[in-house]
């Protein structure tokens, strides 16, 4: 979460005691979400407060060893939102700024997120408060060994999922795996998603994000009637998500014009050459030294463009840029990355937001077909999975529209509203235990 965030306060909600009540964080704005859901939940609104509450919540200490026979201690977390749907599916994130209220606003996004592309999952999420690129591989993996020695009892393929998110990847996951089985006694591949494809790891989970935001960027613009063919594409962040993206957009004939990520912004009016700038990405971890103009970060957020994709980080759209950003739609391949504030002023300037609760959920879509494929030992081609993702991405974003047009209002609060009442009725048809 950006430092310049707005202070949300615990006024007009009920705040567990060990949550700052003046600084709510993350988890404020998502209780500001759930508030502009509510009057749209009818009868199922008795149930609400369900939502503004995490079922579970772990603190963990992590304590390693250090190379230098040192002993370190990290803060760990891993949050489960809600269950009613499923078991908790959600991403484990390494960052030295990592907070409770950040892990509990990510896992309560995480149930939205499953409810709206109707995976049969809840939401969780976890996290250690570490700067991973201050340890040694050795060090990382007492890290993760031990935090998911921790989280154990909580976690397992019935009940908990972690995936990868921010600083985690392929081989942390492999090092959780390993680290579950061996408590249990026996390999369960099912733990985590997200794994090397030699671990129980699925074909075009790689690309699934990418692909999804893809798939709701072309929903988006035929519902705009905009053409893809020749339309010019903005894209922050060229990493797994941003390259992606640019990519599919790029063989469908769009032109992606302009590129920023952490080092610099490249803009060409002709459409970039995205295949040769993958392939620089590949040799230099960065688009600078790309042969194209460059350009400052003010004016990369002015380029004119049809569609606007942020696809690094959370809170770059702000109330600050919002005004001169000239776009027809964002799509949101990042976690949160429009404020509030921003949203309003977007919605006011009829640019149409497509958010990440759906815009970026090809990547957990893919990675339930993983645990299902887990389950069974029996593993689909690219291209069956390739299918089903579009297939899911596309009913998703559909229905999300027909419940914008109905009721009037943004695509935000209508795949709120479709995700809400799912995990509500679930929780009314369930009943309170006992
Ligand atoms: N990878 C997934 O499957 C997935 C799924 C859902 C959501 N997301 C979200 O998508 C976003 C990007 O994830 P990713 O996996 O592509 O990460 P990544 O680390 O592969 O790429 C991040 C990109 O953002 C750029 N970047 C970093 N700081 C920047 C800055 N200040 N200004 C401009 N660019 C900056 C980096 O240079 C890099 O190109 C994150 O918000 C992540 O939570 C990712």
């Amino acid at each position: 979460m950006s430092s310049d965030s707005p202070i949300i306060t615990a006024s007009a909600h009920s705040v567990p005691s060990y949550l700052n009540a003046d600084n709510l964080g993350p988890w404020g704005i998502y209780l500001q979400q759930v508030d502009r859901v509510t009057p749209y939940l009818g009868s199922l609104a008795r149930w609400v407060e369900t939502l503004k509450r995490p079922k579970r919540a772990l603190v963990v200490d992590v304590p390693i060893e250090m190379d230098d026979g040192t002993i370190a201690h990290f803060e760990g977390y891993r949050v489960q939102h809600n269950t009613s749907r499923g078991p908790g599916k959600g991403g484990v994130r390494f960052h030295q700024d990592v907070t409770l209220s950040e892990v509990m606003a990510l896992s309560a996004w995480m149930s939205i997120k499953n409810a709206a592309v109707n995976v049969p999952y809840g939401g969780a999420k976890g996290g250690i408060r570490v700067d991973p690129r201050k340890l040694s591989r050795a060090e990382l993996e007492r890290v993760t060994r031990r935090y998911t020695s921790e989280i154990n009892i909580i976690i397992g393929p019935n009940k908990d999922i972690p995936a990868p998110d921010v600083n985690t990847n392929e081989q942390v996951m492999a090092w959780m795996m390993d680290t579950y089985s061996m408590n249990e006694g026996s390999t369960s591949t099912g733990v985590v998603t997200g794994k090397p494809i030699s671990l129980g790891g699925s074909l075009g989970r790689r690309e699934a994000t990418g692909r999804g935001v893809f798939v709701v960027g072309a929903e988006a613009a035929r519902n705009l009637g905009l053409e893809i063919k020749g339309a010019r594409i903005v894209v922050q962040g060229f990493g797994n998500v941003g390259s992606v993206v640019a990519k599919l957009f790029h063989e469908a004939g769009a032109k992606v014009i302009a590129v920023q990520d952490h080092k610099t912004a490249l803009f060409d009016p002709a459409g970039l050459d995205v295949p040769a700038l993958i392939e620089h990405v590949s040799h230099n971890g960065t688009i600078e030294g790309f042969r194209a103009e460059t350009i400052s970060a003010e004016q990369f957020w002015q380029t004119e463009s049809e569609i606007l994709i942020p696809a690094a980080l959370e809170g770059q759209i702000t109330a600050a840029n919002a005004p001169h950003i000239k776009t027809r739609m964002v799509i949101e391949g990042a976690n949160g990355p429009t404020t509030p504030e921003a949203d309003d002023i977007l919605r006011e300037r009829n640019i149409l937001v497509a958010p990440d609760v759906i815009a970026n959920a090809g990547g957990v879509t893919v990675s339930y077909f993983e645990w299902v494929q887990d389950f069974s030992s029996f593993f689909w081609t690219e291209e069956e999975i390739n299918q089903r993702l579009v297939r899911i991405m596309q009913e998703a974003f559909r229905s999300i529209w027909q419940v914008a047009q109905e009721n009037k209002v943004t695509l935000r609060t209508a795949a709120f509203i479709i995700a809400c009442t799912r995990i509500l009725q679930a929780r009314e048809m369930r009943g309170l235990y006992p």
